[in-house]
């Protein structure tokens, strides 16, 4: 077997703390012990398209442990569906005839599940590519967790803990938007966390006056102000079944046309659910009769310096993945499992979400102190 000998390396998707301490542990590990070269490949799979490349060595890798975002851009392409002056084009084989022409062994991509998605589709065109899981979401399947996570949830809980006394300050309703659009993992160990008294994500939709009934209780008890932790994607129940049925019309069409409508038609109903954090926090002023404020979260959660967790993390699976590049073992994604790491093929992985089971240990401890979650 030919030794690898080059490796190109990139992030892909929505960026978070932790992916410089990745591509660090990887270009450390991968020259260090093993003598490959790597190479920083810009803006995602833009930069194999494009041939945009950095070179990476021990100076230009020192000092990016603790810093946020990423030292090579990212972006949100599908190299399967590039749109080019109007036109969607396939890129794939662009990015094959690029690979061989930088005569890269392997290609390492960090990022979510669209990336370990595109990932797959490069293993279809004969690439090497491994596959490292990074999101604030914690939805990647297959691995117990992805680094970005704990430090999205660090930032959410201290962001909340201050909400609380302001909110109690001014006897008011505070609803905290947490990201997380099909997944609501950090809202939940958010809101659970910093103690929120209502926590609300896709997983379990809501009835608003369930909601409004546990903040009136408080208030009877004496308790007249509510921390509301909730989901960029938490959504009603009358929001739920009617994507339930588009989800459904979208699986029973049998002609192209029919697929691309309800494809518009759940394209317009996420359309429609922009702003909800402050519909229902103006409902809920409503059905109250206390002062509702919002604060969305936003990107900050996904900025700035990762926890000593992620960059412990990061450096696993990344000094990890140099091992599994020398011992030219592909198509996986490295998985962290309890205390090790573990290849996944990455078609185990492409195109599943992790969702929080409605029944998980933490909605059940959340209930047992008594959370709403609106259901
Ligand atoms: O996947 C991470 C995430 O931060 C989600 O929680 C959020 O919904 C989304 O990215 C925002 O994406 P963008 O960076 O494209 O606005």
């Amino acid at each position: 077997m030919k030794k690898i000998r080059r490796v190109g390396i990139l992030t892909a998707g929505g960026d978070c703390p932790g992916l410089n301490a990745a591509i660090r542990a990887v270009g450390k590990a991968a020259f260090g012990r093993h003598g490959i070269e790597v190479v920083g490949i810009r803006d995602g799979f833009l930069g194999l398209i494009e041939n945009r490349f950095l070179h990476l060595d021990k100076l230009n890798l020192a000092g990016i442990l603790t810093v946020g975002g990423t030292i090579l851009g990212t972006s949100r392409i599908k190299p399967h569906r590039m749109e080019i002056s109007g036109r969607v084009r396939d890129m794939r084989d662009r990015i094959v005839e690029n690979y061989h022409r930088n005569k890269l062994d392997a290609v390492v991509c960090i990022g979510g599940g669209g990336t370990a998605k595109n990932a797959l589709r490069l293993v279809e065109k004969g690439l090497n590519i491994i596959n490292l899981p990074k999101t604030i979401d914690n939805d990647v399947a297959m691995t117990d967790t992805s680094f970005g996570f704990d430090t999205a949830l660090g930032i959410a809980t201290e962001a909340i803990d201050r909400l609380h006394s302001t909110a109690h300050s001014h006897h008011r309703i505070v609803v905290a938007e947490i990201m997380g659009h099909r997944a609501g993992w950090l809202a939940l160990a958010a809101g659970i966390a910093s103690g929120a008294d209502v926590i609300l994500i896709p997983e379990i939709p809501y009835d608003v006056t369930k909601v409004a009934q546990a903040i009136r209780q408080r208030s009877r008890r004496g308790t007249n102000f509510s921390i509301v932790a909730v989901a960029e994607g938490a959504i009603s129940r009358e929001e739920a079944a009617r994507f339930k049925a588009a989800r459904e019309r979208k699986e029973r069409a049998v002609t192209r046309a029919g697929v691309l409508k309800s494809k518009a038609e759940l394209a317009e109903l996420d359309h429609q659910h922009a702003g909800s954090t402050l519909r229902l926090a103006r409902r809920l002023e409503e059905l109250t009769g206390l002062e509702s404020r919002v604060t969305i979260l936003g990107y900050v959660q996904r900025g700035g310096t990762p926890s000593a967790e992620d960059r412990l993390l990061a450096t696993r699976l990344g000094t990890a993945c140099a091992d599994f590049i020398n011992e030219q073992h592909f198509g996986v994604m490295l998985a962290a499992r309890g205390e090790g790491v573990q290849p996944v093929p990455l078609e185990d992985v492409a195109g599943k979400r992790k969702e929080v089971p409605p029944n998980h240990s933490w909605v059940e401890s959340a209930r047992a102190v008594g959370t709403c979650f609106g259901d």
